[in-house]
């Protein structure tokens, strides 16, 4: 049976609230991800064409809580401020995700529900947020599902259906469920891997895998394409099928390094999946550039100290201009430094994220 399958099946239990007086609260802190193998292109109903690995961050993170009462109406009826405001697009936006999820929560008709959101990074950062803030938004529901059906009192299912509900609100989202690296994406050599839901990976050696994320804000313009357009314009793209197959590829090829501490093989994967991503983009039909020349100024340092010093470190990219700068947390020091001499100046006022991997989300009281 597949999860969707499972999910409908439990909401059959989960229609009726039973009525309560007094409002009630959940809150959970939840962090954004960044893809070192890259989910692009999908189909119905939010399903990745190929597996994608990430770590999870620390420092980038949304922060949702939802204060909750019994409607004796036809609901959900929603109130969202975001940062304190009422953002009528971000409001939208979880109304539309309620409503594609709602078959598996159906008990949310029967709520009201104050939905306040922030997050730890600048809303005009050019970073995206959907991975920290939906994710946020499945799991305060499943906590919800859990105080008002107790079904999901084990840890494990509680994480899975955050995951599998995150998933249908941005593919991304489904990573940050869970810390360190994950996996989302069905692929035939690793066990328990899924297209409906993401799941940990185990990295042995992994003091060496301690992470650190320097993100390096070269422009905090908004997207020039949002995921979905670009997710789309794979549909058509001549090499579709060669990118997915090298996604496949890469997956276990990045795992391979870290477990063998291949340096050299991690490098390789994780620039080649950036610069992919971004080649894919500008060859689609219409095309886009969304590398500027601080982007490709950026990348060159990297090369040339990483030559010079045998320093590891790796470049990779989302869908836009920002650069985020992957390496070893006991190497922050020379890195700091790095930055500060060579890189600052490609940055939009000087501006960068010091992020790191994290241990995942957390839940608010
Ligand atoms: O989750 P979405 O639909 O916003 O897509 C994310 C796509 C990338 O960030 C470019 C890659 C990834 O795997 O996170």
């Amino acid at each position: 049976m597949s999860l969707s399958e499972k999910y409908k099946h439990a909401a059959m239990s989960l229609q009726m609230v039973q009525p309560f007086e007094s409002s009630r609260h959940v809150g959970w802190k939840s962090p954004s991800n960044i893809a070192l193998v890259k989910y692009w292109g999908k189909r119905e109903p939010q399903i990745p064409q190929n597996p994608s690995m990430s770590f999870t961050l620390s420092n980038s993170f949304t922060e949702t809580s939802i204060e909750y009462s019994f409607y004796d109406k036809s609901g959900p009826k929603i109130h969202f401020t975001f940062e304190g405001k009422n953002e009528s697009a971000f409001k939208k936006r979880i109304e539309r995700f309620l409503e594609s999820i709602i078959e598996y929560i159906p008990f949310v008709k029967q709520l009201e529900l104050k939905i306040e959101s922030v997050n730890s990074f600048p809303h005009s950062s050019g970073i995206a947020s959907s991975a920290s803030g939906m994710s946020a938004m499945a799991l305060c529901l499943v906590s919800i599902e859990n105080q008002l059906f107790g079904t999901l009192r084990n840890k494990s299912e509680f994480f899975e259906k955050a995951s599998f509900l995150a998933r249908l609100g941005s593919g991304s989202a489904a990573r940050s469920v869970y810390g360190g690296f994950v996996v989302w994406g069905k692929h035939e050599r690793l066990a328990d891997t899924s297209d409906e839901v993401a799941v940990k990976v185990h990295v042995p050696g992994k003091d060496m895998w301690e992470l650190g994320d320097a993100i390096l804000i070269t422009s905090s313009e908004k997207k020039k394409v949002s995921s979905s357009a670009g997710h789309d314009l794979m549909d058509h793209h001549p090499y579709a099928e060669a990118r997915y197959e090298q996604a496949r590829e890469h997956v276990p090829y990045l795992l391979e390094a870290m477990e063998a501490n291949r340096d050299e093989l991690f490098i390789r994967v994780v620039e080649n999946e950036a610069l992919s991503l971004h080649a894919l983009m500008v060859n689609s039909n219409p095309g886009f550039s969304l590398m500027n020349n601080n982007t490709w100024s950026i990348v060159e340092k990297v090369r040339d100290f990483r030559k010079d010093t045998g320093i590891f470190m790796a470049f990779t990219l989302d869908a836009g201009p920002n650069v985020h700068l992957i390496y070893r947390k006991k190497d922050k020091v020379q890195i700091k430094k790095f930055i500060e001499e060579k890189i600052i100046q490609f940055c939009e006022n000087g501006y960068w994220i010091d992020d790191e991997m994290g241990g995942g989300p957390v839940e608010l009281n």
